[in-house]
């Protein structure tokens, strides 16, 4: 009905693409394919340029070189073949607060031109879908975030599109409605087949649901990859281990950084933290008791984005 796949097409893509405010450059030269039915993850510290590419991809900002394009489309000089094949979840939903849901997504819906009958069908379907079907008829005034951020996915819903671009859903959700709301992403693309683009400058959030992530730095995209691929490529299961321990001293570091395994040591009043492979724990506390020191935790925690990303930008540089 809509457009022509081809073999081969990519459901989202950025060719050299590139965005300059002023001479400073926000997105940089972006080299990037993503296909029909993948869940995305963009990801990057705040200000790297996520949310101008996605722009750029919506055709809501004009790329000042190279090219974004939607199953295709250039979103420069098709925009109006990529909004109908486009949801977008923007980093802030408004709805109308005095309205019920319902009544949100029937605005929406005429706004984009879908008659009333099909509509009403189509809006019920997507409540549904993402869990707000009882709640339809409340005023969105009285909705949670997480209940807004699903209101704004059944919105999009309505209009059957083929891609969907969030962008930061989880911000501000506690840890159900960040669950809930990766639970219907994922839904979205096993079920409905929909390529997603969720950017957010939280990797532990999104992780599960992506098959891929590309990290943002600057405007380029340092590292992509599946979360694993990027670990490995780090050389590490991404293990940092804190240890507190009563009266260490420089010995006692010596001896860890010998540990087989150990990338890394530091150490700061009570506390030693290493980075190391994730069977190496049961030797660091044996470096520990030799030494005849106190041990009195050993808390493991993963890498957080910031931390892949520190470690990108610094093995970047160093080579
Ligand atoms: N309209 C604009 N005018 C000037 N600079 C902008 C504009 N929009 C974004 N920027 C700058 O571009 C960079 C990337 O911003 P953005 O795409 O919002 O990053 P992210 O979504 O990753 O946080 C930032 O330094 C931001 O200040
Ligand atoms: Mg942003």
């Amino acid at each position: 009905m809509t457009t022509q796949v081809s073999d081969g097409t990519q459901a989202i893509e950025a060719r050299k693409l590139t965005k300059r405010y002023d001479g400073f450059v926000a997105v940089d030269g972006l080299e990037l394919a993503i296909e029909p039915g993948e869940v995305f993850g963009f990801l990057g510290p705040n200000g790297s340029g996520k949310t101008t590419t996605i722009l750029m991809w919506l055709g809501l900002t004009e790329p000042t070189m190279g090219e974004a394009l939607v199953w295709g489309h250039n979103a420069t000089r098709e925009p109006i073949q990529v909004k109908r094949i486009a949801g977008y979840v923007p980093e802030s939903v408004g709805f109308y607060e005095d309205l019920s849901a319902r009544q949100n997504l029937i605005y929406t819906a005429r706004l984009n031109h879908i008659p009333r009958r099909q509509a009403e069908e189509a809006i019920h379907r997507a409540m549904g879908y993402v869990g707000l079907g009882e709640v339809a008829d409340k005023k969105v005034g009285q909705f949670s975030r997480g209940m807004r951020q699903r209101l704004a996915i059944a919105d999009i819903m309505v209009k059957e599109p083929r891609v969907v671009f969030l962008d930061e859903p989880t911000l501000g959700l506690d840890q159900e409605g960040v669950n809930r709301v990766m639970e219907l992403i994922q839904r979205l693309s096993q079920e409905q087949g929909i390529t997603v683009v969720i950017s957010s400058h939280q990797l532990h959030q999104v992780q599960q649901v992506c098959r891929r992530v590309g990290i943002m730095s600057r405007g380029r995209m340092v590292a992509l990859g599946t979360v694993e691929e990027l670990g490995q490529a780090l050389g590490t299961q991404g293990l940092m281990v804190d240890i507190e321990v009563e009266g260490w001293d420089e010995a006692l570091l010596a001896d860890l950084r010998r540990v087989d395994g150990v990338e890394h040591v530091d150490a700061a009043e009570r506390f030693i933290t290493v980075r190391c492979q994730p069977q190496t724990r049961p030797s660091l506390a044996r470096a520990i008791l030799d030494r005849d020191c106190l041990l009195v935790q050993m808390r493991s925690k993963d890498l957080t984005l910031e931390e892949i990303y520190l470690r990108y930008f610094t093995g970047g540089e160093d080579k």
